[in-house]
């Protein structure tokens, strides 16, 4: 426009230009030269800098209004949704989300993108609640949900595809409810998102948290949450786990591993519990939940050091969360007859090489049961396995309070960090328990 609007050495006052703000390609000044010769002076300001004379400014628009020279009621627009009974107005306009960018190599802050989109508020259908996401639980299988060409008909959900939120389980609390099934307030768990708020369907939503024992909501994500479910249900129904039987436990001082030991040796009896860990101190801290043994698989003689312990007796049962290298050796501890609790193969799920085993033979001449599971199978008997917990938690016999670490984003809301804090599950530096993020308070 300056070509048009200049007369010569006219002045540009430069107070916004948004007809590049979307498409900056449309921002652009192909006609600099007028500047020139036109003598025009461009001068570009942001109204903060005037501050100090905001009161003289508002004193000069109110005696405007009163002559009547400047027209104040015509001067905004009013939408009113108070009376619409379909009104957001309570709920955020945006949400900010973690979408999965790229397929992982390795490196979280490559693989995901951190987008700010608007809620759209016809997308809360029928059956659909609105939650603000409070805790997100940090799990390995999120890994295996965004692996490189699944197959999906193979799956027991569906992978999350590139361009979609990543999924995550979480608890939340209902902002805006098109459900029978949940209300407005109500704290849910289930799968959610990495994102401050999310639109799901009630089918997303496995229960209702009361937290109406005085148990803060981590508990609930770690020793009565899903974790511990399968570390209850991997002995009990997979494991067919028996008193006085002995047991190796891999990645023992994880959220699953961590309940492995406490559920067998307290609440199952079990006559020896043997703990796998990357670290002494997460041994002594497997020891102290009531491991009667852990080693270290960082001592380049761990094995050495496990067969010594175990001598000619054997095990009963391998818990196993790891997989590939560990499994292929712990299958040469297990008695004939024994078992194999397939939970988990960590070790392969960033690099599917490490998953190789190489004592299949073993399964075969000691005629090995090995049974894989996923915790969801056995969702009818949720209630009786968290009664149980719950009793082991009550008796001491289970510790809850030490069974989670909390990363809190919540100040500042540091969404773009929670990759990182999800990636600990695959390095050294992970804390012992349930990893999990704090987004909000409640
Ligand atoms: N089947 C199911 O329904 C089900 C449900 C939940 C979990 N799981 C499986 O259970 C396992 C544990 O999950 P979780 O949620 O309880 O996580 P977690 O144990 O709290 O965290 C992962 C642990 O894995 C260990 N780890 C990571 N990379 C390893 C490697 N290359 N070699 C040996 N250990 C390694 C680490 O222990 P160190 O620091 O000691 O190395 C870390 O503590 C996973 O395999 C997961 O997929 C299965």
């Amino acid at each position: 426009m300056l070509k048009r609007r200049q007369s010569l050495s006219g002045p540009v006052v430069s107070c916004g230009s948004i007809s590049g703000y979307i498409d900056r390609t449309k921002g652009l000044v192909d006609n600099w030269t007028q500047i020139t010769v036109n003598s025009l002076t461009v001068k570009g300001f942001v109204v903060i800098n005037y501050r100090n004379q905001f009161p003289q400014a508002v004193h000069a628009i109110v005696e405007g209004i009163k002559l009547g020279k400047i027209k104040v009621t015509e001067g905004y627009t009013i939408e009113d949704l108070s009376n619409d009974p379909n009104t957001l107005l309570k709920v955020p306009r945006v949400w900010n989300k973690l979408f999965t960018n790229e397929k992982p190599n390795g490196e979280p802050n490559s693989t995901f993108k951190l987008e700010t989109v608007k809620i759209d508020q016809l997308s809360i259908k029928d059956g659909f609640i609105l939650v603000k996401v409070l805790y997100l639980s940090n799990d390995p299988t999120q890994r295996v949900w965004i692996q490189k060409g699944l197959d999906a008909s193979r799956m027991y959900v569906p992978p999350v595809k590139e361009g979609e939120p990543m999924r995550s389980l979480a608890v939340g609390k209902v902002i805006e409810s098109k459900s029978d099934k949940y209300s407005k307030g109500d704290l849910v768990s289930g799968a959610l998102h990495w994102s401050d708020y999310a639109i799901v369907h009630e089918q997303a939503i496995w229960n209702k948290v009361d937290t109406s024992s005085g148990l803060p909501i981590p508990t609930f994500m770690s020793s009565l949450g899903m974790t511990g479910l399968t570390a209850y249900f991997g002995l009990t129904e997979v494991g067919q786990f028996k008193e006085g039987q002995t047991i190796i436990v891999s990645a023992a001082s994880g959220a699953t591993g961590s309940m492995v030991v406490q559920i067998a040796k307290h609440l199952l009896k079990a006559g020896k519990v043997i703990g796998i860990t990357g670290s002494k101190e997460k041994g002594k801290y497997v020891e102290s939940l009531g491991a009667d043994f852990t080693v270290d698989y960082h001592d380049e003689d761990w094995k050495q050091q496990l067969s010594d312990y175990i001598g000619n007796d054997y095990v009963d049962a391998y818990y196993d969360n790891v997989g590939g290298d560990m499994l292929s050796f712990v299958l040469k501890k297990i008695k004939s007859f024994g078992v194999v609790i397939a939970c988990g193969s960590i070790a392969g799920y960033n690099d599917s090489s490490k998953n190789a085993v190489t004592s299949w033979s073993e399964i075969i001449v000691n005629r090995l049961r090995v049974q894989g599971f996923i915790v969801s199978d056995f969702k009818d008997k949720f209630p009786q396995a968290i009664g149980a917990i719950v009793q082991g938690v009550k008796s001491g016999s289970i510790k809850a309070t030490e069974g989670y670490n909390v990363n809190d984003l919540s100040d500042g809301l540091q969404l773009e960090k929670i990759p990182e804090i999800w990636y600990q599950l695959f390095a050294s530096n992970k804390p012992n328990g349930k990893l999990l993020t704090k987004l909000a308070d409640e």
